[in-house]
C-alpha cells in the first residue's frame, strides 16, 4: 500500500519504488542520490547506525546496470521538456553510471566534483573523499542555469555534517550541496523531484527555498527521520 506524508507548501513524500508512480505534471528538476551498488549495509553495521538505517535499501551489483538506466528512463520521462538532473554517484560504478548516461538522451552539461572531509579511513590505498555530481538536461539550448558566482568552478568543497554523538542514516548528504544544485538549477515555484529521497534533505532544501517538491522513498521506514529532520531548523 502507498503511504504518503504531507508536508505542506506543495511538498510531499510518496512511501513506494520510484518505478511505480506516475506524476500528474512535469517536473522542471529531478535530484537523485541513489544507492551506491556497494553493499554498503555491511559499513553500517559497523557505525552503529538506527534501526531505520540497517532497514537501508541497497541495490545488488548484478542488477545496478539495469537500476541506474530504469531511474534515467523514469526520470527523462517525468521532465519537462526544459528539465534538468542531478545525478550523483561515487566512484566505484561511475563507468556504469556514464555508461546509461549516454544511453539515455540525456545531455551531460557538467561533472562536477564534491570534495569532502572524513573519508573512512583506509591502510593500503587512498581515503575516498569525493563524491560525482552530473548535471544533465535534455535540451542544450533550454535549461534552467543561474550561475552561483561569477567563476563557478566544478569542483565544491562542502564538509560533511558531523555532530558527535548524534546517530545518523549514514548516506545524509550535505543541506549546502544539496541546495546548490537545486538553486542552480530551478527556480522559486518550480517543481523539483527526488525519486530515491532518503532522509528528506531535498524536501527540506525545497521548503526552505520555496520550491516545490515530491520525494519518493521505498522505505517507509524513514518516515520518523524524514519527519525529523522537516523539524529542525537548517
Ligand atoms: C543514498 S540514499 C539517499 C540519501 C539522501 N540524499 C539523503 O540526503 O538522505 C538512497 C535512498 O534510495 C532509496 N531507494 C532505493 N531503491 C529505491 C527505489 N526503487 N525507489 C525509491 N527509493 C529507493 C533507499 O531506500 C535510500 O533511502
Amino acid at each position: 500500500m502507498t503511504n504518503y506524508l504531507d508536508a505542506g507548501n506543495g511538498c510531499k513524500v510518496i512511501f513506494d519504488d520510484f518505478q511505480n508512480v506516475k506524476l500528474s505534471e512535469p517536473a522542471d528538476l529531478v535530484f537523485a542520490d541513489p544507492p551506491f551498488g556497494i553493499n554498503f549495509k555491511a559499513n553500517l553495521q559497523t557505525y552503529h547506525r538506527k534501526p531505520d538505517a540497517l532497514s537501508y535499501r541497497e541495490v545488488p551489483l548484478e542488477v545496478y546496470p539495469k537500476f541506474v538506466k530504469s531511474l534515467l528512463d523514469w526520470s527523462y520521462k517525468a521532465l519537462s521538456e526544459s528539465g534538468s538532473m542531478w545525478l550523483l554517484s561515487g566512484w566505484n560504478n561511475l563507468s556504469t553510471v556514464l555508461q546509461a548516461v549516454e544511453d539515455s538522451g540525456f545531455h551531460l552539461l557538467n561533472h562536477c566534483i564534491w570534495r569532502y572531509q572524513f573519508g573512512v579511513f583506509t591502510k593500503k590505498r587512498f581515503t575516498t573523499s569525493h563524491y560525482h555530481l552530473l548535471l544533465l538536461v535534455k535540451d542544450l539550448n533550454n535549461y534552467v542555469f543561474n550561475k552561483p558566482q561569477h567563476y563557478a568552478e566544478d569542483v565544491w568543497y562542502i564538509k560533511r555534517p558531523y555532530n558527535r554523538g548524534v546517530q545518523t542514516a549514514g548516506n545524509e548528504l550535505p543541506e549546502k550541496l544539496v541546495e546548490k544544485c537545486i538553486r542552480t538549477s530551478s527556480n522559486v515555484g518550480d517543481l523539483v523531484v527526488d525519486p530515491v529521497l532518503g532522509s528528506g534533505t531535498t524536501l527540506k532544501v525545497c521548503l526552505r527555498t520555496g520550491r516545490r517538491c515530491i520525494g519518493i522513498e521505498i522505505n517507509p521506514a524513514l518516515i520518523e527521520r524524514i519527519k525529523s529532520k522537516l523539524s529542525k531548523a537548517t
